[in-house]
């Protein structure tokens, strides 16, 4: 018997309520109903709202699993220190880092300063960024467990990518719940609690699974393998309905969809080591980058694989990335001799050292795998300290050179396959030509850019399209900073020459090249006509491409008689 607690509120635009629902024995849902949300980060529309919802498991110790909006922040507080007594949270487990989850973190940390924070490492790390705060914390890996006392035992699954890098799953062994926050969930905003009405929710359903976890759709098989030990009651998501009465059907078709989008898909098989030196965080940068080409990464921990999957796995890849185990790593020694019976000469490899200063020495394995006849995308990662901002653009670059090499054929046919009339008529739309540059920390990147406009007067913007795969597209995220330079008719050709080059992962694009900081710290080319400092307010997704907004701060000509460098095309297929 579920005991249901309605608290609403209504404002003149959003009508935001919240419900309390006892889901099992001492396990509280807190659901944020958010009815009229009409968007979602990443642009797709909603039909029907969409709902956060939040967990209180009290067992001799009280846990919190994930928050909230930062949209409910009075009416989740109000509700949740009603329910419980802050002072006495034990644990807030944070299932991934996402604001519309995490959003009240900040906000429970001040009234429960005690709690422990439980997350993935890089949960963790992305949360230490957020609060700027410190905080106690507890690090879990796939397998672990916390005893809450009072039979509610939590066992954590590791799912990322699912659909951030940081995911985990919770698992009560007494409730049999598994929380898991964005998988299996959808973005649906009705009062029942649970899935009793299959053909009312199963669009919003697959339409969720379509925008958010299909492009992960090997992390998803992953994630279900590791669930399939696991006896299942109830699937407690973090958006729309909780899986109880549909579960089995709704997990077969995670499932069916997934095998479905692998079975063509190009891949990146990549290893690494959840617990060795610093392989995990330089393996989630090499994919990022690889991601950015829309070629898929299948990530395989050395010391938790067997030798039959990686011979499949290898055989069908079109890459492989390795970070270096330890060298007195028999089990990991034993799956390399599987990698090197495996690869074939039409693969690309990268290799990358792990730091933890004991690591295989990457040469002679580098020249095993160039024998078989593999093509090396990027040169070996040599990492000497530990990972700063510099050493992830590296990572992150080198990924995007070898999923770039995967996707060369691909991008040719795609240009090559645009009607000729159409091509020509797109080509009559020209643009000025211009420079992006852009400093994060002690790192720069810079772009040559045509595909530029102003796009609002008040206050003043512009809009540039960044194609995905741009080395600079990580220094143009929201709230980021970068210098437009504007180039100068018959003055151009030398820095347009100049940013054309191929630079190889993390190069410093600037040597040679004449700047000043600007107030906003990205460099101002000094041959430029003007430049303006922008700072990016909303970045929208576009096909291969983000068009990125941003508003302009400051600004200058150098010559008041000139003009701009203006691009004139033939045909619209490329820039
Ligand atoms: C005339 C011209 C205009 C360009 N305009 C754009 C643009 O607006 N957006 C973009 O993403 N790339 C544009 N490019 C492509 C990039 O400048 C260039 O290929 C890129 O810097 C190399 O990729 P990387 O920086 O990721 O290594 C343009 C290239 C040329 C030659």
């Amino acid at each position: 018997m579920v005991a249901i607690k309605d608290t609403k509120q209504t404002t003149n635009t959003t009508r935001l309520t919240l419900q309390t629902v006892e889901i099992a024995p001492d396990t509280t849902a807190i659901r944020c109903l958010d009815w009229d949300r009409d968007r979602f980060d990443i642009e797709f529309g909603l039909q029907n709202g969409t709902t956060y919802n939040s967990f209180i498991i009290q067992g001799e110790k009280l846990a919190l699993v994930d928050t909230s909006h930062a949209k409910f922040r009075q009416l989740y507080l109000e509700l949740l220190t009603g329910l419980i007594d802050p002072a006495q949270l034990d644990y807030l487990i944070i299932s991934h880092t996402e604001p519309d989850h995490s959003g009240l973190v900040k906000d429970v940390l001040k009234l429960a300063p005690q709690v422990t924070v439980v997350g993935a490492k890089v949960a963790i790390k992305f949360l230490e960024s957020m609060v700027h705060q410190p905080f106690e914390h507890q690090i879990v890996k796939n397998g672990d467990r916390l005893d809450l006392g009072g039979g509610h035992e939590l066992e954590f699954v590791s799912a990322p990518n699912l659909h951030w890098p940081d995911t985990i799953f919770t698992y009560d062994y007494l409730t049999q719940i598994l929380y898991t926050c964005d998988a299996f969930g959808m973005h649906y905003c009705d009062e029942p609690t649970f899935d009793e009405d299959l053909e009312l929710i199963e669009a919003d359903y697959q339409y969720y699974y379509d925008c958010l976890m299909k492009p992960n759709a090997r992390s998803v098989l992953a994630a279900i393998k590791r669930m399939g030990k696991l006896e299942l009651a109830t699937i407690a998501t973090g958006h729309g309905p909780l899986l109880q009465y549909h579960r089995a059907e709704l997990v077969d078709r995670y499932q069916q969809w997934s095998q479905a989008q692998t079975k063509t898909e190009t891949f990146v098989a990549l290893f690494y080591s959840e617990d060795y030196g610093y392989s995990d965080d330089l393996a989630r940068a090499i994919a990022q980058g690889i991601a950015k080409t829309g070629v898929a990464v299948e990530l395989v921990d050395w010391n938790n694989t067997e030798p039959q999957f990686v011979r499949e796995l290898v055989s069908g890849a079109a890459g492989l990335v390795m970070g270096m185990p330890t060298q007195s790593d028999t089990e990991a020694h034993a799956i390399l001799s599987t990698i090197l019976a495996a690869a074939h000469g039409k693969q690309a490899i990268g290799l990358f050292e792990s730091g933890g200063g004991e690591d295989e020495p990457i040469y002679p394995l580098r020249n095993q795998f160039q024998e078989i006849g593999l093509t090396e995308a990027f040169e070996p990662i040599l990492v000497k300290e530990s990972p700063n901002r510099a050493i992830e653009q590296v990572c992150d670059e080198a990924g995007t050179d070898l999923g770039q090499w995967l996707t060369r054929d691909r991008s040719v046919r795609q240009i090559k396959c645009i009607d000729s009339g159409l091509q020509k008529a797109l080509g009559r739309i020209s643009n000025g030509l211009y420079i992006i540059t852009a400093t994060k920390g002690d790192i720069s990147s810079a772009m040559v850019a045509s595909w530029v406009m102003q796009a609002s007067l008040s206050p003043l913007g512009i809009a540039i399209a960044v194609a995905k795969d741009r080395a600079i597209e990580s220094f143009l995220q929201m709230g980021d900073r970068f210098v437009l330079n504007v180039l100068e008719e018959d003055n151009y050709q030398h820095i347009i020459r100049h940013f054309l080059k191929r630079f190889p992962p993390g190069a410093d694009r600037f040597e040679g090249i004449d700047t000043v900081p600007a107030s906003n710290g990205s460099p101002i080319i000094a041959d430029s006509l003007a430049y303006a400092e922008c700072e990016v307010q909303s970045r929208l997704e576009c096909s291969d491409h983000w068009i990125v907004y941003s508003n302009v701060q400051a600004g200058r000509v150098a010559k008041l008689d000139a003009l701009t460098a203006v691009h004139h095309r033939k045909i619209g297929n490329h820039y």
